[in-house]
């Protein structure tokens, strides 16, 4: 079974086509980062009006594919080698939802293809099942992207509970935020990542050590903000990334253990955009030998983790509901806890 996927959810353009829910047949990402940067952020109207541009490019490279080399319309592609349209339609903002959903209501509408709504949130741990993956359960997922940091637990591929959250900003929130409060811009995580190097700051761990299976991270935002005015010295900025760094996979990964512990998890999956960060893969990974080696660590390749429509294909073959494409629409605050 074909699945043509298109996810917007926020300033990536994404369309991917994909085999089963498992083999990759396409996968293209237009970003509008450079766009971004001029603006020191992302600007909601602005990323839509560029999605809005490249939205049915990239669809056609998507379905490209399968035209071996003659130039079939995107339509026409579409109605001879796909079997369903799944499409992201929330949480996310607005107006980069709606380029996204409206869109694939078109395409379905015009082929006859079904249309299978997708929550983007949840669909990233389904990145994990790309390139048929022998994943054991029950499994404890931890997503970690910009938006949110939460943890499920999966008891077959269709079977997941939400078992806690971020109370207040999401991991990768705090990861942008204080990116630039330390003078990176708009480079968030990734920057963090690459200046990180020891020095001589201490950030708190914040609810490492609570019992729940929820998450805080705007207390770290805000003792990042204390101690950068209170040092007033920018050549500390390494070492601040460092810390900061430090303390989010400190707290990541002591809560997915916990919980993979409490419910004799097999395997721990990892997915998002934070999920990208090499020092996170690499303390899960040691954390799980030293303490729970019998359990198996799943993280997809980085370009995977981050927002892409892989993810969506995958999760609508082995979760997704088809829908009528009249009741289809663009829900920003879409639900990632009742699942
Ligand atoms: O999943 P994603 O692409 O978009 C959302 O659904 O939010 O995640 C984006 C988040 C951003 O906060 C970004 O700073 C973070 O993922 N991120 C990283 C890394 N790459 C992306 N955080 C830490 N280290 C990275 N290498
Ligand atoms: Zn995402």
């Amino acid at each position: 079974m074909n699945i043509l996927a298109i996810e917007t959810s926020c300033d990536e353009t994404a369309a991917a086509v994909v085999k089963d829910g498992t083999k990759i047949i396409s996968n293209i990402v237009a970003t509008s980062t450079a766009m971004h940067e001029k603006y020191g952020g992302i600007v909601p109207e602005v990323a839509a009006r560029e999605q809005l541009k490249c939205i049915i490019p990239v669809i056609t490279e998507a379905v490209a594919a399968f035209s071996g080399g003659v130039s079939e319309s995107m339509n026409q592609c579409i109605i001879e080698h796909i079997d369903a349209i799944a499409v992201t339609i929330g949480p996310g903002l607005i107006g980069s939802l709606l380029v996204g959903v409206e869109t694939a209501k078109t395409i379905a509408f015009v082929t006859g293809k079904p249309i299978i709504p997708i929550n983007h949130v949840i669909a990233h741990m389904y990145a994990n099942f790309v390139n048929g993956k022998n994943i054991e359960f029950p499994a404890i997922s931890l997503v970690v992207s910009g938006g949110h940091t939460e943890l499920y637990l999966m008891k077959s591929v269709k079977d997941l509970t939400w078992i806690g959250g971020t109370l207040d900003d999401a991991a990768g929130e705090c990861f942008d935020k204080t990116a630039r409060l330390l003078g990176f811009g708009h480079g968030g995580g990734v920057a963090i990542e690459k200046a990180a190097k020891k020095g001589d700051i201490y950030l708190p761990r914040p609810m490492m050590n609570d019992e729940t299976h929820n998450f805080s991270f705007s207390g770290l935002k805000t003792a990042v903000m204390r101690e950068w005015k209170k040092l007033n010295n920018p050549e500390l900025a390494s070492a601040f990334a460092y810390e900061i760094q430090e303390s989010i996979t400190d707290v990541l990964v002591a809560k997915t253990l916990r919980a993979a512990k409490q419910h004799h998890a097999k395997s721990i999956l990892l997915s998002g955009g934070v999920a990208a960060n090499l020092r996170l893969r690499e303390k899960l990974k040691e954390a799980i030998s030293c303490q729970l080696s019998a359990i198996s660590l799943f993280v997809p390749p980085a370009q995977l983790c981050t927002d892409n429509a892989v993810s969506i294909a995958s999760y609508a073959y082995f979760r997704g509901e088809p829908a009528d494409w009249h009741a289809v629409t663009a829900v920003p605050d879409l639900s990632v806890e009742k699942v």
